[in-house]
């Protein structure tokens, strides 16, 4: 169940909100300590969905400043006038006045809550043992993600306290509501249906949410499907760092729904990438897609690697195979599939590469097995020149740009891509009629480099395919199934168009 709490700071803009709240949400939480001086009756009288009143105390995290006997006041004639729910937190327990409220006759289920701002501690099953034991109907337990593994520890204790095992229950069993906060914590926001969480909560619009690392309920609908999201759902998701603009999860989850296939793809921003890898073993994560800066260095953690991905040195997806974890690159054949597409053979052609990271490995790779003549060009000399050798093809110095010649030119880089657009690794002059122009960024689909290759008669290939085709073998290797191309690539051009320019990074995953 999906709950919006409300931020506005007026009775009237509370009610204007739960009525845009109600289109989406199940339950909606009125958050009293927003709102000045709230009108209890007339928003109770006009509530459009069952509401959770809540007077969140600045010391869990709220902004109610005043007397605790008013905010226990406020909260008490919200049952009285019938709050479906009343949000009481943990530290007021115990105090004479959580008694009195559940006195007052209403019908108000009572959620129990407990919020950490600064950790997921490792005590979390008696936490929940200790708010159980307690008149309350309902237990809340929120927590701060410092790593994504935190999550790991929510998703153990809704999975213990769901089979009603391994918690030391001095009390009665009570549902659980459990989530981290953060950004990383995103994921267990998405997750919570899959593992029992009563509710999880989505904000009314960017800039109205009620915690840290809330995303939109818009999002949580549309992006994740999360009313569709249960026990039996598979996860997939994307390795890398920074992960908070990839369009990957608008892809792969509309592939998925598609395809009528039980699965969520979700971004995990990994930075220390081992004790990830280990950690989210438990949660047979079903496939992942990897990307900067990680591609590399995933190869060592893997159980298994894709002939072609052995000798490229490079991951960019990962198939979980009956526990194994077995790595794939699907990065290279889809730059040659755009390129063969568009230039036709390539045996025998000249291709220069701008860069010599991990997107410039899995490129030149596939352009050398096809016969092509390749040169590499890189800001650092030696990264070039190490990889030159490696492949057994040519490199440049950076100054020496202007000379290329032949009939190809790849930039591998991420210079160009949104926010900084308006530059290019490569002089105009250097851009000759006739030759082709390939710019792997897709944020813009027009960076600098194609249109000025376009003002000076080259022919051009923006990122869009090779960001579409390499997504599409990744859906084939984790599914076995045809990815449907078409809806990809209109979820792709919808949101760049959507968000403008503005989807942030370049990303292969
Ligand atoms: P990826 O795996 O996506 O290729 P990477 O391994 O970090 O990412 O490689 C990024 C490439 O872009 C490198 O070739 C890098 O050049 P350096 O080796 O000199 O770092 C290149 N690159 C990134 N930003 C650049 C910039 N502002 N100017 C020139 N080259 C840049």
């Amino acid at each position: 169940m999906l709950c919006i709490p409300i931020t506005a700071n007026t009775t009237e803009k509370a009610l204007q909100d739960a009525q845009e709240a109600s289109q989406l949400a199940d339950v909606i939480e009125i958050r009293l300590d927003y709102i000045s001086h709230p009108d209890l009756k007339k928003l109770l009288a006009h509530r459009p969905k069952p509401i959770i009143a809540t007077c969140r105390p600045t010391r869990e995290g709220g902004r109610f400043e005043g007397p605790e006997e008013v905010r226990i006041k406020l909260l008490e004639q919200a049952v009285e006038l019938g709050a479906e729910f009343v949000d009481i937190e943990h530290d007021s327990v115990g105090a004479e006045n959580f008694q009195p409220l559940l006195q007052k006759g209403g019908k108000a289920k009572v959620i129990i809550s407990y919020h950490n701002f600064k950790e997921t501690p490792a005590n979390l099953k008696e936490i929940y043992a200790r708010l159980s034991d307690s008149p309350a109907d309902i237990v809340k337990i929120v927590t701060t993600a410092n790593d994504i593994t935190d999550n790991l520890k929510i998703f153990h204790l809704l999975e213990a306290v769901g089979a009603r095992c391994n918690v030391p229950l001095q009390g009665k069993w009570k549902p659980l509501i459990a989530f981290c906060m953060g950004e990383l914590g995103q994921i267990s926001r998405i997750l919570a249906p899959k593992y029992g969480s009563s509710l999880t909560f989505g904000s009314l619009a960017t800039g109205k949410e009620s915690a840290p690392g809330q995303l939109t309920a818009r999002e949580m609908l549309e992006v994740y499907h999360i009313n569709e999201i249960n026990g039996e759902t598979s996860i997939y998701g994307l390795i890398g760092n920074p992960v908070g603009h990839s369009l990957g999860p608008y892809i792969h989850n509309a592939a998925f729904r598609e395809l009528g296939i039980n699965a969520v793809y979700l971004p995990f921003k990994v930075e220390d990438l081992k004790k990830f890898v280990q950690g989210f073993k438990g949660l047979k994560v079903q496939g992942y897609s990897v990307t900067i800066p990680h591609k590399e260095a995933i190869v060592p953690l893997l159980d298994g690697l894709d002939p072609l991905a052995r000798e490229i040195g490079a991951v960019n997806t990962v198939v979980n195979k009956a526990g194994n974890l077995m790595g794939y690159n699907t990065d290279s054949t889809a730059a040659l599939r755009e390129l063969e597409e568009a230039v036709g053979d390539l045996k025998g052609k000249k291709a220069t590469l701008i860069g010599a990271g991990g997107a410039a490995r899995a490129i030149a790779f596939g352009l050398k097995k096809k016969g092509a003549d390749v040169t590499l060009v890189n800001r650092t000399e030696d990264r070039a020149r190490r990889l030159a050798q490696e492949l057994g093809c040519h490199y440049r110095r950076f100054e020496d740009v202007t000379r290329i010649d032949g009939e190809v030119l790849i930039n591998t880089t991420s210079v160009g891509m949104y926010p900084k657009t308006d530059v290019s690794l490569v002089p105009p002059e250097a851009l000759r009629p006739g030759m082709w122009v390939f710019d792997i960024v897709y944020n813009p689909l027009q960076t600098r480099l194609l249109r000025e290759a376009g003002e000076r008669g080259c022919r051009t290939l923006d990122g869009l395919r090779m960001f579409l085709y390499q997504a599409a073998q990744q859906f084939e290797l984790w599914t076995g199934r045809p990815a449907p191309l078409e809806l990809m690539e209109r979820v792709i051009r919808e949101r760049l168009g959507v968000r403008g320019q503005g989807t942030g990074v370049r990303d292969q995953g």
